[in-house]
């Protein structure tokens, strides 16, 4: 009698533990599959900021034109369920509807602060902008959950993403109006000749540049204004071999090794907000590494091109040669 008691009982017991392990294994699993989903919206999160967000909020969300979005206040970690539902609803609000502001940047320092009065353009479909419910999620995700590093990464792998375009205007000869249209910038726009080059060379290197640099660096007459003009790259650049380890892993470089080209202190509120920018991270390199992107041959075909540029008379840039173009298309959108 009392054997099968205890018999029963063990039973039981072996039944509760089987159950328990059952439940942890299967809300791990939960949680798993939802953590997988997170991070593909996160790394869709990424690409979308590459090519729409960076060339205003920068390559690790540090603030160009557009004021800094890596701040810790908007990290999930740390928050409660009502903060982080807060945030999100905030991040989605102003991602959707913009905010209103000057076309060209315009900020001040008030009280030790960045205040912004530049436009955040719109972007929800809803308000005749270029992405749906799904892709502003997917922001909200990276901005919250994901890797500042991630679009940077995004960029590398898929250049096309933050093609810089033109804005055109040309005469329909149907209608006799003027018309507006956009196109690609290639390689035969930038008007730079890179001294000690061929002309095959420098036609190569600029369709380097066009893909993996022209997003953030302005050259000639188009480009971004993430990174320095590079225009007269060649008047600043010690040598091939800095610019060669420099386009590999401009990360490895230490402060003192830096050139003290005037690209901070540009008055762009990175430079002025304490709050987002560490000291100590201050002087590292926002750019990113494209040592495994790019082969050697390519990257030192690149060093030379830049070493090149701005050092001779007619290598120097012509500005504003680019007949009926117009507009400088500052990355992204
Ligand atoms: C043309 C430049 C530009 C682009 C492109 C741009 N932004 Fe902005 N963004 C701004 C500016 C300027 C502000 C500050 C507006 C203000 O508060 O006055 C801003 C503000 C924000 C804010 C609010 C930050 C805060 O401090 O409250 C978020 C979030 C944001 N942007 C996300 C994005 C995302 C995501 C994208 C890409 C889909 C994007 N932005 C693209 C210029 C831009
Ligand atoms: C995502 C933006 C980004 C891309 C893409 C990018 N750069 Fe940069 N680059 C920067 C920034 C930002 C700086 C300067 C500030 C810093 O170090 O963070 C810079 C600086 C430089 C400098 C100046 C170095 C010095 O010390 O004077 C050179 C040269 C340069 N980049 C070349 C290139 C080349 C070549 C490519 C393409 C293969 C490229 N960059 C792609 C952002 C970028």
């Amino acid at each position: 009698m009392r054997k099968r008691k205890v018999v029963a009982l063990t039973l039981l017991w072996v039944l509760i533990l089987i159950l328990q392990g059952y439940w942890l294994f299967e809300s791990g699993r939960l949680s798993r599959a939802a953590e997988r989903e997170r991070a593909q919206q996160a790394a869709r999160g990424a690409e979308l900021y590459a090519a729409n967000c960076m060339a205003c909020h920068g390559p690790e969300g540090e603030g160009v034109t557009g004021p800094p979005l890596n701040r810790s206040e908007f990290r999930a970690e740390g928050l409660t369920p009502v903060q982080i539902a807060a945030t999100e609803e905030m991040l989605t609000k102003v991602i959707a509807r913009g905010r209103p502001g000057f076309d060209h940047p315009t900020w001040r320092v008030e009280g030790g602060k960045v205040h912004s009065y530049t436009r955040m353009p719109t972007w929800s479909v809803e308000d005749n902008g270029p992405l749906n419910e799904q892709e502003i999620r997917d922001l909200v995700t990276f901005i919250m959950y994901g890797d500042w590093k991630q679009p940077g990464r995004a960029l590398q792998q898929h250049p096309e993403l933050t093609r810089v375009k033109v804005t055109e205007y040309a005469t329909n000869p149907e209608t006799g109006q003027q018309e507006q249209r956009e196109r690609p910038v290639t390689a035969d726009d930038l008007d730079v000749e890179a001294a000690g080059l061929t002309p095959e060379e420098n036609r190569q290197a600029k369709e380097l540049f066009v893909r993996y640099c022209l997003a953030c660096h302005t050259l000639g007459s188009y480009g971004g204004v993430i990174g320095p003009n590079l225009t007269q790259a060649g008047n600043w650049l010690p040598s091939v071999e800095f610019a060669k380890r420099w386009i590999s892993n401009p990360q490895s470089f230490k402060p003192e090794e830096r050139m003290p080209t005037v690209w901070h202190g540009q008055g762009t509120p990175m430079d002025l907000t304490e709050v987002f920018r560490q000291e100590a991270d201050k002087l590292q390199s926002r750019m990113p590494p494209f040592g495994e992107t790019l082969s050697e041959e390519q990257i030192d075909l690149l060093a030379r091109f830049l070493v090149g540029l701005g050092t001779q008379e007619g290598g120097q840039a012509q500005g504003g040669a680019a007949g009926g173009t117009s507009g400088s298309g500052a990355g992204g959108s």
